[in-house]
């Protein structure tokens, strides 16, 4: 008997590696992509969905719908693009590589609301992976009473083990909304945390984009490209690592398979007050709490997830080929 294939929701702020992380799932037979929700962080939320839109009409996904996200933290009234991250992504958030703009635009429905109505439909059918800010997922918390105990989240963001990545305390995705982020850790019940411990550990390189582009397909050639740009800024910013950070597509690899990561069982927080403003931590007043409602990664099977991306990515790149040949 075949196994019914788990129902997933990307909520990306589109990203090289949110983009890798897209091609993940999609070349993932467990998962069925229901809709891709943007939020901002590497880019604003506009440029976000334009590229979500553009890399599934790349992979001859056009079937998968997109919904705009919340513009900007709810602590503040507006965001602007980090010099860091257009360092890291480019200005249109792809390693400037050019990407032919979709015809299709976002739904009319809101990213928060398709995120509440496909909880409240599929319930434990249905797994969550945001790969950037938690903002979208914090204003389901807030509009859904039910929405906290019944989704599940496995998503990209913190460092527990090892500091962060834009301040000492702080990494990327949390950093730019300390307080959605600690809504979700402390209110909903079962929250996977695929931080810094982990996707610090799995490096991609050039030798490994250049099997992409010796497909000698558009598909392979623009992810290459794009992940070349990502790895020659981490060729600057940390040297030592070798390679770039595969961070979100690790958050999906999780969701398909738990097993490539080991987890600590705890109680997490954000601080929101400075000095340590974005610090993902245990939450000491609930220590005790026999209940844990996050799971923390800390440690990640690389070689085993090595394989399993350069595969899936490998199946996402050739079903484009196929469909771009068909149509
Ligand atoms: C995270 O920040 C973003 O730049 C990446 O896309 C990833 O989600 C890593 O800290
Ligand atoms: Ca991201």
């Amino acid at each position: 008997m075949t196994q019914a294939r788990k129902k997933i929701i990307l909520d990306l702020d589109t990203g090289i590696d949110d983009t890798l992380a897209l091609a993940y799932a999609l070349g993932s037979p467990e998962l069925d992509v229901i809709g891709v929700t943007g939020t901002f962080g590497n880019v604003v939320v506009e440029q976000g969905v334009r590229n979500d839109l553009a890399l599934l009409d790349l992979f001859g996904r056009a079937d998968v719908p997109v919904f705009e996200g919340l513009p900007h933290a709810s602590t503040k009234d507006s965001f602007a693009t980090l010099d860091i991250s257009r360092f890291i992504h480019g200005d249109n958030g792809v390693g400037n590589v050019e990407l032919s703009e979709s015809e299709r635009k976002a739904e009319t429905v809101s990213a928060v609301d398709f995120l509440v109505e496909s909880v409240r439909k599929y319930g434990d059918d249905l797994v969550i992976v945001p790969t950037g800010p938690l903002t979208n997922i914090a204003a389901a918390v807030e509009k859904d009473p039910e929405f906290a105990s019944r989704a599940h989240i496995v998503f990209m963001g913190g460092a527990l083990t090892v500091p962060g990545n834009v301040t000492r305390w702080s990494e990327a995705n949390i950093n730019q909304d300390p307080e959605a982020a600690d809504l979700v850790l402390r209110t909903c019940a079962d929250v996977t945390m695929v931080g810094l411990d982990v996707t610090l550990q799995t490096l991609l390189t050039t030798a490994e984009t250049a099997v992409w582009r010796e497909t000698g397909t558009e598909a392979g050639r623009i992810l290459a490209d794009m992940t070349d740009y990502y790895i020659r800024s981490y060729d600057v910013t940390a040297p030592h690592l070798g390679g770039c950070g595969l961070h979100d597509p690790l958050a999906v690899g999780v969701a398909v398979d738990p097993s490539l990561v080991t987890t600590l069982a705890r109680n997490m927080k954000v601080d929101t007050e400075e000095p340590t403003r974005g610090r993902t931590i245990g939450d000491d007043e609930r220590l005790n709490d026999p209940n844990k409602n996050a799971c923390v990664a800390v440690a990640v099977d690389v070689d085993r997830f090595l394989g399993e991306l350069m595969d899936r990515i490998g199946s996402t790149i050739a079903a484009a080929k196929q469909h771009g040949e068909g149509s």
